[in-house]
């Protein structure tokens, strides 16, 4: 049997004691068996490894054993042992459990213990074997990657406590370590991954050939594991595959290592933590984020940020940092904390700098304080022989996210340097290189994901072979000669989010030849989402109607291609040149491979970027094919037409890769800027790359000196401060550099004009807008211009210092304000990991080769760079469906925001001089859809201006309306044409449209009310969408956001939880529901409509039904709407596993506008940030709900929750689960000490469950309350608003007050009624009673003086008398001159008395209820007295163009309007007769009593004519505030003559003024419908 078996060996501490192989259980088992005799073996594994291999373990061991022993000696024994896989195992419980079962089976001293699994069996039965009867043997047996190349050698063992892992532990070798590959088939391949970490690690410190072949073979390595082995092929050399073969030498290679360092170092004093590479930093992040992310996966991302430690040390080059973080990822591992696998998890928001850090200083390598870390010094090496001290400031400046520059002179003035390889030649060399014949030695290649992935690319299609010379500075390519293969079945080419790659492989994709035999597959080529949306069409059509077969497996225009392996036709081939230039030098690159020579014929208007074009050429005929460009004969004008002949390229043994242009632009502005020199190599005059003109054409005429040669730029700046503004710079020809251009314009003296950049736009982010916003930060103006901009440069002193500059994750914004950051102190640029795509290293060069200090800066909040724009005043555009409703909408919404609306159909008929009809009458449809577009551009700009408009805060508008409803309104609607094709196909095309161009959704929900499905009063549902307009536009333009005032501190506020299934139910009785409550709370996981018939719990209501829920509440109520998706484990309904969906809904509550958005904090980051993003007006509640009951109050994790929420929300809520009194308790003072922090947010702290619900009384902060009425409970234990009052009552924190009616007479005043019945309904324990007195005397001076004093009503005869005991006077009162209400209030200790006059808002408010504000055309008040004050008072505000005052004593009408000659009064001596040309009051208001009033003609009566009713052209309001009798003549003859008035009494007025009294003594708003009811029936048995 052994016979068949071939194992490598490898010694460690000087014993043959690693056994490698294939299929090695008979081997195992025979060797302990003869090696180690013993009385027991136990073999120890976890229940995942045991379900696959125990039973062969057992078999053997059973069958060997009665072989070997039948005679009377006692049989040594096989037993076995399982344990639960996971971390959790390797405890001190894990550990005694192990030891019983040893002691149980009387297990002694000469016990072999075998541990089969992984590092987690490994650890523990190691240490139990070091300990057990002091120490017994023992031999791994590791099954996964990680423990076969690291813990299972070296012989250390330990177990976790709660405070750390591997604190516990002893160095215990075993006896023999069995490394058997074949394990590794059933390995997860994650686990996998998470093994190579520690491959690769020990490559990257030690064996630079062994890295090159993990580099370069990782598919194959993958593919090892992939393809089972059967009938135990690779048991013996024999039966090896190749692909085995590799995977052992991998193994054995990186063993070898580990074993020589462990005997060199075995107890690890010094050489040993060389293999600690990535650990230091790995091991941090790990201890935050583990067990979700494996220890591997830390470490990679550990690797690459101590490798960047070490370059920023100026120890490890950049081409080094490159290669590893290339391979790293090749193996499918994180590489940066930026990788959603991490930043989407909710713990990844406590990795900061500081936390890091502070973990870091337990490591066991460090010296005291100081921290050691491995310094790589190449690829194979670190820097010493052993960990490296270094600083905290050092690791804290690689590990933040943003970096500062302290401005200076650079030290190593005159710098001479080069910039790292261009971009453009290295992509384009490379592809040469690949498809040409014989070995080509590519230096200063820069390694971009461009590089990275056409390399990958390239192998995958077997185009040819990369290898790495001279620690990786020199790519050694095996250039293939054009011969390409189709990738293995199933395997894509994944290109990310690489640009170039993509445009340049799709014609290589062509170059594929039909394979000989077999069926063709094809090629398939796709990226990240980004990618999937980047156009690639023009390019794809070229190639199509040349005959190549490609089809887009997703979105047309877009990657994912599928693409047939014919080869390419060749001939002539027409291509669209004005989107791309790389359009071009894809096809020209892959031209001579055609199996026709090629023509290229560049079409479609203006060639773009023809300097990249004539690179492609230059490079073509360096690598030996030469192209032609066609000129015309007579004139020599160049055309665009290419001929390339049929070749192969010639690879030049060394090609040297030009710097990169773009990037020198840089080095040479901080020249330019800090009035220093700097000299760049490898650029010169004779460069193929247009921004090597920058130093000529712009820093020269700036005013530097230049002197270029051909290979080599110098740049001399002047003195700081004189460099000179250029009228006018066309940079077409270098585009890419005009950022630098216009940092440096922005402190010249004088404007710069920059122009030929409109593509700019389109580029990482909109450049133009990006540079104009970032400037302005620094108080800099600019002028955005077409193609261009204007920049008005400020004298460096100006410039704002301290400006945080957001860089949109785009390189060139963030190196082109580092420039300005050399010279403005305190300059932050954010996201410092942006400069990666073209010049990874270039805050080390910054400060390693130019001489400026970086500092790294930890942003205290994440940058969020769009809310400032926000609230600057910009129109609205309503965008939307003809008949949805925009010019409803538009109208009330400009009236209300008092804006101007302008109507795009009335728009048409101003430009087109013709009505619409009439339009299409005389030119037809197709004529008027022109027209029509035409115009919207015109009026809106472009779809993607728009969509820019939007996304730089701008605010568009969707008004939607059921299609249903649309199609009956265009139906009756006369004036406008229908749209000649069906409505239902137009609203199907155009819905999309919309819905990616707005920001925000009005729902204009007409018909929702009229059918009779809801008992609304239509004027009060006219008044309904009315408010709702006006709220909806105040709110999201942010004039007034419509938000809770009780969320101030010292407040206590509410919110209803409604948990209807359908809201209309709510509806009806939504006031009584909602009494005292200050928002309603829509538990969108609880909707469902009638056709719903998933359960609850696995159910998602639909996006309409959800909007349509929305829109129905605020047509009824004003109350804020708190949006929450509650989740199944937070207690919800909605599923766990929905995030998608969860994402939709909350997206679609903030197109919405809805005031307050739940945000559950286990959301992944990602969505939480892109909510973030785009949150506007609306407020977030930042959640989390502990269901399970786990969590206590005073836990770090509590900490930590409100930590993370106070980070993303506006509000925090913590709800977690109490089991004991003392819970409410702890809960009440974390929430003490958290509100007590400055600047805190407010914060809902409560208790789930019955015994929570003090928790839920005490909670000042939007606590969440239910109603008798409503059909079940949000959440258990949640009491009614009244009922929470009445218990704050009794335990002391609500005392009872007393309020007042001071007044003579007032035995008849309905406010006791009105205010008792309020107080009752909201369950407050307060009264109100009639304190009447002759004169303001004793009895009023001691009532207001009482502690118990809440507040008084005044009226006749002491609202001026009352003034004098009063501390202040609000506005209103003193302009009225008299006092009809009594607010105590406190400042700080002392009580202070403010005198209010609501009359004027009880006016107002029955005013404003009828007609909208802005809408009274004139107004005319009877009476001069007190109450005529008040009611011109309201008029103004609500902005009456006119008030005409009638007196029968007319100086008393005079006196009125001199008081107020801010307003527009004007006095009339006879009623109803109006000055002529002027249009008749909407709205009368009398004072005057009604007995003495007629109108008929009777004798010393004030005579009403019916012309006081003449206004006829909308809606109209007469009000009179006499209250008796309840027809009063005024309003009598308004009910008469004039159908378009309305009326209101005397009682109206009294209970609005009421109302407001009400909501200023308790902040509470006055349950209007319940008290004006009892007020009525009460007026009616008086009267
Ligand atoms: N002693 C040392 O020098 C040293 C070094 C590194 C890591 N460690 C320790 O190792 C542990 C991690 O080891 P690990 O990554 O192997 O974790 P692990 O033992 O938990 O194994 C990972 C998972 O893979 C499963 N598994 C293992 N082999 C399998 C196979 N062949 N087929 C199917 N499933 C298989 C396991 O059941 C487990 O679920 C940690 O506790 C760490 O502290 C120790
Ligand atoms: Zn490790």
């Amino acid at each position: 049997m052994t016979a068949t078996t071939d194992v490598q060996k490898i010694s460690i501490l000087g014993k043959e004691s690693i056994h490698c192989g294939f299929h090695l259980v008979p081997y195992i088992v025979n060797t302990v068996l003869t090696e180690l005799p013993a009385s027991t073996y136990i073999l120890i594994t976890d229940s995942n490894i045991a379900k696959f291999y125990l039973p062969a373990f057992e078999k053997e061991f059973r069958s060997t054993l009665s072989g070997l022993l039948n005679g009377t000696h006692a049989r040594p024994r096989f037993l076995s042992y399982i344990i639960p896989p996971g971390e959790t195992s390797k405890s001190r419980e894990g550990k005694a459990a192990v030891e019983d079962f040893l002691l149980l089976n009387k297990c002694t001293r000469d016990t072999v213990i075998l541990a089969l699994g992984g590092g987690v069996v490994g650890d523990l039965v190691g240490f139990v074997a070091a300990t057990f009867m002091r120490g017994v043997r023992f031999c791994q047996i590791p099954t996964s990657l990680l423990a076969m190349v690291d813990s299972s050698v070296g012989g250390k063992t330990a177990i976790d406590t709660p405070h750390g892992k591997n604190l516990i532990g002893a160095f215990w070798q075993p006896e023999f370590i069995f490394i058997d590959a074949a394990l590794l088939e059933t390995l997860p391949s994650r686990e996998f991954s998470n093994g190579m970490a520690e491959v690769v690690k020990t490559a990257a410190i030690w064996d630079d050939s062994e890295f090159n072949s993990l580099e370069s073979r990782s598919a194959e390595i993958f593919a090892a594991i992939q393809t089972p082995s059967t009938n135990y092929a690779g048991r013996s050399e024999k039966t090896r595959s190749d692909a085995q073969k590799l995977l052992l030498s991998v193994i054995i290679g990186s063993i070898s290592v580990k074993a020589h360092i462990v005997t060199i170092d075995p107890t690890e004093k010094g050489l040993r933590n060389l293999v600690n590479f990535g650990h230091s930093i790995g091991h941090a992040i790990e201890a935050i984020l583990t067990p979700t992310i494996l220890h591997g996966e830390c470490v990679s991302i550990g690797m690459i940020l101590e490798a960047e430690l070490s370059r920023q040390m100026g120890i490890l080059s950049q081409v080094s940092v490159g290669r590893l973080t290339r391979c790293l990822k090749a193996y499918n591992l994180p590489v940066s904390l930026a990788d959603p696998r991490i930043a989407n998890l909710p713990s990844a928001k406590l990795i900061t700098t500081e936390r890091l850090l502070d973990i870091m200083k337990v490591d066991k390598k460090n010296q005291g304080n100081d921290k050691k870390i491995v310094l790589l010094s190449r690829i194979g090496a670190t820097y010493e022989q052993k960990a490296s001290v270094v600083p905290d400031g050092l690791i804290s400046k690689t590990l933040s996210e943003s970096v500062t520059v302290v401005p200076g002179i650079p030290s190593f003035n005159p710098v001479k340097m080069t910039t790292p390889g261009s971009k453009s030649i290295s992509n384009r060399a490379l592809v040469l290189a690949a498809l040409g014949t014989g070995i080509c030695r590519l230096k200063n290649l820069l390694h971009s994901d461009d590089t990275q992935v056409m390399m990958a690319a390239l192998s995958e299609l077997k185009g040819a072979k990369f290898e790495w010379e001279d620690g990786g500075e020199t790519l050694v390519v095996h250039g293939g000669n054009g011969s390409l293969s189709v990738p293995p079945k199933g395997k894509e080419i994944y290109l990310g989010n690489a640009g170039t790659a993509a445009r340049f492989l799709t014609t290589v994709c062509t170059l594929v030849q039909k394979p000989p035999t077999g069926e063709s597959e094809t090629t398939v080529i796709t990226g990240n989402a980004r990618m999937k949306q980047r156009p690639i069409g023009p390019l794809v059509a070229a190639l199509r109607a040349n005959g190549s077969e490609i089809s887009y497996l997703e979105s047309d225009g877009c990657l994912p291609l599928s693409i047939r392996p014919n080869g390419l036709s060749g001939g002539i081939i027409q291509l669209a040149a004005s989107v791309s230039s790389q359009y071009v030098s894809s096809v020209l690159l892959c031209a001579p491979y055609a199996n026709e020579p090629v023509t290229l014929e560049l079409i479609g208007g203006q060639v773009i970027s023809q300097p990249y074009i004539d690179m492609t050429v230059a490079m073509m005929k360096t690598f030996g094919i030469e192209v032609i460009r066609r000129v015309e004969k007579d004139t020599g004008k160049l055309l665009d037409i290419y001929d390339i002949p049929k070749g192969s390229y010639q690879n030049p043994s060394d090609y040297s890769i030009e710097s990169d242009a773009s990037s020198a632009t840089y080095p040479l502005a901080i020249a330019a800027i800090t009035g220093t020199s700097c000299t760049i190599q490898n650029i010169g005059s004779s460069s193929l790359q247009g921004d090597a003109k920058f130093a000529r054409e712009v820093l020269e005429r700036m005013g530097c000196e230049v002197n270029q040669t051909a290979t080599e730029t110098t740049v001399q700046g002047p003195p700081i401060g004189q460099l000179k503004a250029v009228e006018e710079i066309d940079m077409e020809v270098m585009t890419d550099a005009f950022l630098t251009a216009t940092v440096l314009a922005a402190v010249a003296s004088g404007k710069t004009r920059i122009i030929g950049i409109a593509n700019q736009r389109v580029k990482e982010c909109n450049r133009i807008r990006a540079m104009i916003d970032e400037l302005a930060k620094f108080g800099v103006s600019t002028n955005e211009l077409d193609d261009g901009l204007e920049v008005f440069g400020k004298p460096v002193e100006e410039l704002r210092k301290g400006v945080s500059v957001h860089c949109y994750d785009d390189h060139r914004v963030a190196m082109a304000f580092s420039v300005l950051a050399s010279l403005v102190p305190g300059t932050i640029l954010e996201e410092k990991r942006c400069v990666e795509k073209t010049w990874p290293n270039w805050w080390d060069d910054l400060q390693n080769k130019i001489g400026l200090e970086v500092k790294g800066v930890e942003l205290s909040t994440p940058s969020v760079s769009l809310s400032s724009a926000r609230l600057s005043p910009k129109s609205v555009i309503l965008i939307g469906m003809r008949g949805s409703g925009k010019t409803f909408i538009g109208d009330l919404a400009a009236s209300a925001l008092r804006w101007t609306f302008i109507d795009a159909d009335n728009y048409f008929e101003t430009v087109h001089q013709v009505g619409v009809r009439q339009f299409v009458h005389e030119n037809g449809w197709p004529a008027f859809r022109e027209a029509e577009t035409k115009l919207l551009k015109d009026l809106l700009t472009e779809k993607d201006l728009l969509k820019d408009w939007v996304s730089s805060g701008g605010l568009v508008v969707h008004v939607s309306r059921n299609i249903g409803e649309i199609i009956e309104y265009l139906g009756t609607e006369g004036s406008r044409p229908a749209y000649g094709e069906p409505v239902s196909e137009v609203f199907e095309r155009r819905a999309t449209w919309f819905a990616e161009c707005s920001n925000h959704r009005f729902i204009n929900h007409v018909e929702a009310f009229a059918d009779g499905k809801i008992v609304v009063d239509p004027t009060d549902t006219k008044r309904g969408v009315r408010e709702e307009v006006s709220r909806f536009f105040h709110h999201i333009s942010g004039v007034s956001a419509n938000l809770a005032q009780n969320l101030m501190p010292g407040h206590r506020s509410y919110f209803l939880s409604l948990t209807y299934p359908d809201i209309m139910l709510a509806l009806p009785k939504l006031e009584e529901l909602s009494v005292g409550v200050d928002a309603l709370e829509v538990r969108v996981d609880l909707l469902r409509s009638k056709e719903d018939i998933e359960p609850l719990g696995k159910h998602i209501p639909s996006e309409t039904y959800v909007a349509d829920q929305i829109a129905a509440l605020r047509r009824v109520t004003s109350l804020p709407i708190i949006f929450t998706v509650r989740t199944v484990s937070e207690g919800g309904a909605f599923p766990d596993h929905a995030q998608k969906e969860a994402f939709s809904l909350l997206k679609l509550a903030l197109s919405l506008g809805v005031e307050y958005l739940d945000v559950e904090m286990q959301l992944p980051e990602q969505t939480i940030k892109q909510l973030v993003a785009r949150k506007g007006a609306t407020q977030f509640i930042a959640s989390w709900h502990d269901w399970s009951g786990r969590l206590k109050w005073n836990s770090p994790e509590a900490q930590a929750m409100y930590n993370i929420a106070a980070q993303n929300g506006d509000i925090v809520k913590m709800v977690f689960t109490a089991s004991t009194m003392q819970d409410n308790f702890d809960c009440q003072a974390f929430a003490l000490k958290m509100n007590g922090r400055p600047g805190a947010k407010p914060f809902i702290a409560i208790n789930m469950g019955a015994v929570g619900q003090l928790s839920r009384i005490l909670n000042t902060t939007f606590s969440p309350v239910s109603h008798p009425l409503q059909p079940s409970r949000a959440a258990p234990g949640q009491i009614s608003f009244a009922q929470v009052q009445k218990a704050l009552h009794l335990i002391g924190e609500l005392p009872a007050k007393k309020f007042y009616l001071f007044g003579n007479p007032i035995d008849h005043s309905l406010s006791p009624t009105l205010h008792n019945n309020a107080f009752e309904t909201l369950g407050l324990p307060h009264t109100y009673e009639l304190l009447e007195t002759a004169e303001v005397g004793e009895d009023i001076k001691n009532t207001i003086a009482s502690p118990d004093f809440g507040g008084a009503s005044v009226t006749i005869p002491h609202k001026l008398n009352i003034i004098p005991l009063l501390d202040q006077l609000t506005p209103a009162a003193k302009v009225m001159g008299a006092v009809n209400t009594i607010i105590p209030t406190n400042d700080g200790a002392t009580r202070i008395l403010v005198g209010d006059n609501t009359d004027w808002l009880g006016i107002r408010g029955s005013i404003a209820a009828r007609v909208a504000v802005g809408q009274i055309h004139a107004a005319l008040v009877i009476g001069a007295g007190g109450t005529s004050r008040a009611a011109i008072y309201a008029l103004n505000d609500l902005g009456a163009k006119v008030i005409y005052v009638w007196n029968r004593t007319r100086s008393r009408a005079e006196e009125l309007r001199t008081s107020n000659l801010d307003m527009n009064i004007q006095v009339i001596d006879e009623l109803g007769q109006w000055p002529s040309g002027t249009t008749a009051p909407n709205v009368i208001v009398s004072t005057i009593p009604a007995s003495e009033t007629s109108f008929e003609d009777e004798p010393d009566r004030l005579f009403y004519p019916a012309s006081l009713y003449s206004y006829r052209d909308g809606p109209a309001i007469v009000l009179d505030l006499a209250y008796k009798p309840v027809e009063t003549p005024l309003l009598k003859l308004a009910k008469m003559t004039a159908s378009n008035w309305d009326t209101a009494q005397g009682v109206e007025v009294l209970l609005q003024q009421g109302y407001a009294q009400f909501e200023k003594w308790t902040s509470r708003k006055c349950p209007q419908g319940i008290v004006s009811r009892k007020v009525w029936e009460v007026y009616y048995n008086r009267v």
